[in-house]
């Protein structure tokens, strides 16, 4: 077996409130708003299933039921799927094949908390945690977690994370870091901030939604006083283990890979209109559409 399959499971954290995409999400999980043709969290899934993840604990709350509900067979489709293959491509299950677990953050006491919920799932071995709010584009599909499967195995890294650049007035609303020396594609973390001024920034790299850790995390989520927002903030968590002198690497997304959160309007907006686009059936029609109407 390769290195990079030692990785079996993945936790996905949904058990956000979604207060900055309300109405929208006043009954309906942020994970489940489409982006294109699907909901957010099940591009995550099939990129964990690509990347060979064959256990996932979805971490949910209160309204998330339909989280379930979409994973699960259906009365009505189910018939279809058994007598017409058109269908099979249509739902959820088909380009996934993980086996699903589910439990609850019962008070939204954060990240890092909602992560804790795993720790009995988890066992021994390092697993990943994929946000269930954001979709990874490059051209292989479960390669970047892959790699940072095997980046995290080949340092001896007790946490590893995807980051992208953004620009630097995007700071505020992503985990940044302070990497040592000059970031190439991989590199450590001296130290992580969670959501700092444009001026505090130590540089425009973001958490990306994606993260490696081995089972230690779960002593240090213990030891994590609440931060910003009163939350238990998984930075603050790094933070932690980094002061005791644990290695956590970096990798740094490149041309032609991208992260779409869909954590807030703008960047939900830009998730859709990108996945529009690239849609096999309406993209093309739809890229002439837009062109008229900037025309206008
Ligand atoms: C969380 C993390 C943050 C990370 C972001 C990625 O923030 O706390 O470090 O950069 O996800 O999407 P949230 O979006 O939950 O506020």
């Amino acid at each position: 077996m390769s290195r990079s399959h030692v990785v079996r499971k993945a936790v996905v954290p949904a058990a956000g409130t979604g207060t900055r995409l309300l109405p929208a999400t006043k009954s309906m999980p942020k994970e489940m708003l489409p982006v294109g043709r699907k909901p957010v969290i099940q591009y995550v899934l099939e990129e964990l299933s690509a990347a060979d993840v064959r256990e996932v604990l979805i971490v949910t709350s209160q309204q998330k039921r339909a989280i379930e509900d979409h994973f699960d067979l259906n009365g009505v489709w189910q018939e279809r799927l058994e007598t017409d293959a058109k269908w099979r491509t249509l739902l959820p299950q088909a380009e996934i094949e993980v086996q699903l677990f589910y439990t609850r953050q019962s008070v939204p006491r954060g990240l890092a908390d909602a992560i804790a919920r795993a720790e009995v799932f988890v066992g021994e071995e390092p697993f990943l945690v994929s946000l269930g709010d954001s979709i990874l584009q490059s051209s292989r599909p479960g390669g970047l977690l892959q790699e940072l499967i095997r980046l995290h195995l080949e340092k001896g890294a007790r946490a590893t994370i995807l980051f992208e650049e953004v620009p630097p007035e995007a700071v505020v609303h992503y985990g940044i870091a302070k990497p040592k020396g000059r970031p190439e594609r991989t590199f450590a973390c001296e130290d992580l901030i969670e959501k700092p001024s444009p001026e505090e920034a130590p540089s425009n790299l973001a958490v990306a939604a994606r993260y490696v850790f081995d089972p230690i995390v779960f002593e240090y989520i213990q030891k994590t006083p609440p931060g910003r927002n009163g939350e238990i903030q998984i930075t603050d968590t790094m933070r932690l283990m980094l002061a005791d002198g644990h290695p956590i690497w970096g990798l740094r997304m490149e041309v032609g890979e991208r992260r779409l959160d869909i954590g807030n309007f703008g960047s939900y907006f830009e998730a859709f209109f990108e996945l529009a686009l690239q849609d096999p059936e309406h993209g093309q029609e739809f890229r002439e559409y837009v062109r008229r109407r900037l025309q206008e």
